[in-house]
């Protein structure tokens, strides 16, 4: 059979047809390219920052929150971790998705992958050890800030989002339109669609800014071409310890000009 380009050598092809990536008789599933090609890109962002960190302890952990069906966890296993002695946790709460993901990596004998159901927000509390990379692709809505703030309160070296769409700047800017509008720049946001591009964009900016005043480095990139994915923003957050002198007066302001008193708890620690 031709080697298929988007298959790296090492890979597991029982894996791919288990995440039917690859069909039963071994072809690329036209529906998971797209999901592949995602996840290959973001692996090259990934693979550097976990061949660092093993260097530095080897038995390192990332957790990666939302996991879904897990394809991000199932394929950063099998490319990188499963050469290594690092573990990874799912996060996800949905049982049932939990229970097909722990099949699998029973049967792939993958046993440095396991699955936690929990709600993101509750699962500091559910994982002890130190965490050393967080990663969320595409959790929904506000589970990317609780991502957020579960590596932050774990002080882990690189947190890694991409953020889904938001909807809940969005939904306060849409209530306090008509206060804002007495402000001119207030037309950035005045109609629906502008609401939502301008909640999501304003989102994404404030989570960089929270990462920064917490001591973080923050790289914002593109993922792959937009003609993959509308949810396309690439977080990366490398702790350094040294906080942004003025990013919590940045956040301060931003929420008090743009009528977002409310979220102070969600940008704000
Ligand atoms: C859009 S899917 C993305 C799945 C996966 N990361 C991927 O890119 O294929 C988002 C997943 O996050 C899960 N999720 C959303 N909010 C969550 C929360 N607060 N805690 C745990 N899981 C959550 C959903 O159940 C869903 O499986």
């Amino acid at each position: 059979m031709q080697p298929i380009e988007e298959i790296k050598p090492q890979q597991s092809i029982e894996l791919l047809k288990s995440l039917h990536i690859l069909t039963r008789d071994g072809k690329v599933n036209q529906d998971s390219r797209r999901k592949l090609k995602q996840v290959y890109h973001l692996y090259q962002f990934i693979e550097p920052i976990l061949t660092e960190i093993k260097e530095i302890k080897e038995d390192y952990l990332l957790v990666d929150h939302g996991a879904g069906k897990s394809y991000l966890g199932f394929i950063l296993y099998d490319l990188f971790v499963k050469l290594s002695q690092g573990r990874v946790i799912g996060v996800e709460f949905n049982q049932k998705l939990i229970d097909q993901s722990e099949k699998l990596a029973r049967e792939l004998k993958f046993e440095r992958l396991s699955f936690l159901t929990s709600d993101i927000n509750s699962s500091a509390n559910l994982i002890d050890s130190p965490v050393d990379i967080v990663t969320a692709l595409h959790a929904c809505d506000t589970a990317t800030d609780d991502a957020l703030h579960f590596g932050l309160n774990k002080k882990a070296a690189y947190i890694i989002v991409i953020p889904c769409c938001q909807a809940e700047v969005a939904s306060h800017l849409k209530k306090n339109k008509a206060q804002s509008l007495k402000m001119p720049l207030a037309e950035l946001w005045r109609h629906g669609i502008h609401t939502r591009e301008m909640g999501s964009h304003l989102t994404n900016v404030l989570r960089c800014l929270l990462l920064e005043s917490q001591g973080y480095q923050v790289t914002v990139t593109e993922l792959v071409g937009w003609e993959h994915s509308m949810k396309n923003e690439l977080i990366i957050a490398k702790r350094t310890g040294d906080k942004k002198g003025n990013a919590t007066e940045r956040i301060e302001k931003i929420l008090h000009e743009f009528n977002l008193e409310a979220l102070k708890s969600r940008f704000l620690i």
